[in-house]
């Protein structure tokens, strides 16, 4: 697999790195987590190809999570701390009113633009070290916040030692990351990539917030990135933990996230769901049909290599980010176009690739659809969509 979110120029073709992409199961703690790692600075740096705020939904869904962070925990004149603020997507609902921030954000790119909107931020890599200096210069923090980074950092302990000591008795650590009960349940192995390294569950991060002397108090499933969970995080006994905690173990027990049988069958519907898409896109080619990819995701990444999809099958794939525009896409080297080029031509089918914002482009694309095209999605399994009837 090459870098899911490294996007090339034709000039840096002989510069691309691959790497093995295997997942592995401990039967001990519960993780499932990658088994090769890719040096964090290979995926997160200068050029990080990942805007949060190209999506508006997700720019909602940030501020409703802001808010409800004030709401809840929040106590006069907080210090609230994010980890991988990327843009700022976050942590502008708390700068706006005036509440002391930090984000801790290591690509600088990314970073710059949030300075920019007059967001403190520091570029580096969240651990132990980080939090001892963000202890020594502002002090302790009322809440430590991140959205889809805990699964990218792969020294977790070093993460969670340092969530330990930057929090104030009563602070707290809440973070949302995609659920391994949704990759399961809908078969989506698009989300595993270089950049998440483990795939949580209530259970396992039970397991990791004991070994360094902090519980989960609460947990509320989001229905964003394809089916995340938020997880509440507090020192050992300093909340009473709510029902909901032991109601999602429950059906984690359900799906069977602790047994190893549970994985097996999830590689047997993967590699089905990998066969039946590439049997349709062969199928569609065969019939002359003109088929582009939608959201240069760094799922796709997994979705394209895996099943040796390339510019034979897709002819471009639309993404609205700049930065991502006139590049190919990582290891099958499929041009990457603005929207416009997608709208001057529409193709006559389009692989959903960002299927987790599904609701927010169905809404805006009905002249493709009205024109007769059509869209592809492959989670929970490979079908076309047919609109829906006014
Ligand atoms: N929180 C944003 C961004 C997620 S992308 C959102 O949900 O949209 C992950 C971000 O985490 C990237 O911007 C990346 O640079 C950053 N990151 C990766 N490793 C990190 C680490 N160890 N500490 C802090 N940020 C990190
Ligand atoms: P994500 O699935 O990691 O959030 O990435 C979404 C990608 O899809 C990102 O590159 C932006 C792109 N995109 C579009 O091109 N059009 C859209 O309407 C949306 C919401 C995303």
């Amino acid at each position: 697999m090459p870098i899911a979110n490294g996007f090339l120029r034709i000039d840096q073709l002989d510069q691309e790195y691959f790497y093995d992409l295997e997942v592995a199961h401990c039967t001990d703690c519960g993780m499932v987590q990658l088994v090769n790692r890719v040096e964090p600075t290979m995926m997160f740096h200068d050029n990080y190809a990942f805007f949060s705020s190209t999506s508006q939904y997700m720019v909602q869904h940030f501020k409703s999570f802001a808010d409800s962070i004030l709401h809840d925990f929040l106590p006069h004149d907080p210090f609230v701390v994010e980890i991988g603020s990327n843009d700022g997507i976050l942590l502008r609902n708390f700068a706006q009113r005036g509440i002391r921030h930090l984000g801790v954000e290591p690509s600088r790119n990314v970073a710059a633009v949030a300075e920019a909107s007059g967001i403190n931020t520091i570029s580096s890599f969240f651990n132990e070290d980080c939090a001892a200096k963000i202890v020594e210069g502002s002090g302790q923090a009322d809440a430590l916040l991140g959205a889809n980074v805990m699964c990218h950092i792969e020294d977790l302990h070093s993460v969670m030692a340092g969530a330990k000591m930057l929090l104030k008795p009563g602070g707290v650590l809440v973070f949302e990351d995609p659920y391994l009960g949704d990759i399961v349940e809908k078969t989506s192995y698009d989300q595993i990539y270089d950049e998440h390294v483990f795939y949580f569950s209530v259970a396992s991060l039970q397991n990791l917030a004991a070994m360094h002397d902090l519980e989960i108090f609460d947990v509320a499933p989001q229905a964003v990135h394809g089916g995340s969970m938020r997880y509440f995080i507090g020192h050992r006994g300093a909340r009473q933990p709510s029902s909901r905690v032991d109601e999602q173990r429950e059906r984690e027990a359900r799906l069977g996230l602790e047994l190893p049988g549970t994985f097996v069958d999830l590689r047997r519907r993967i590699e089905a769901s990998r066969a039946h898409l590439v049997s349709l896109l062969r199928d569609l080619r065969a019939r002359g049909k003109r088929v582009a990819g939608y959201g240069a995701t760094s799922k796709s990444t997994t979705i394209l290599n895996y099943g040796g999809i390339g510019p034979d099958l897709i002819e471009f794939i639309s993404d609205i980010t700049p930065t991502k525009q006139g590049k190919l896409s990582p290891g099958v080297h499929i041009p990457v176009r603005p929207h416009a080029e997608f709208q001057a031509r529409y193709p006559d089918y389009a692989v959903l690739f960002a299927w987790n914002h599904s609701r927010e482009i169905l809404a805006k694309e009905g002249a493709f659809m009205q024109s007769g095209g059509r869209f592809i999605v492959h989670v929970p399994e490979v079908q076309i969509l047919e609109p829906v009837a006014a």
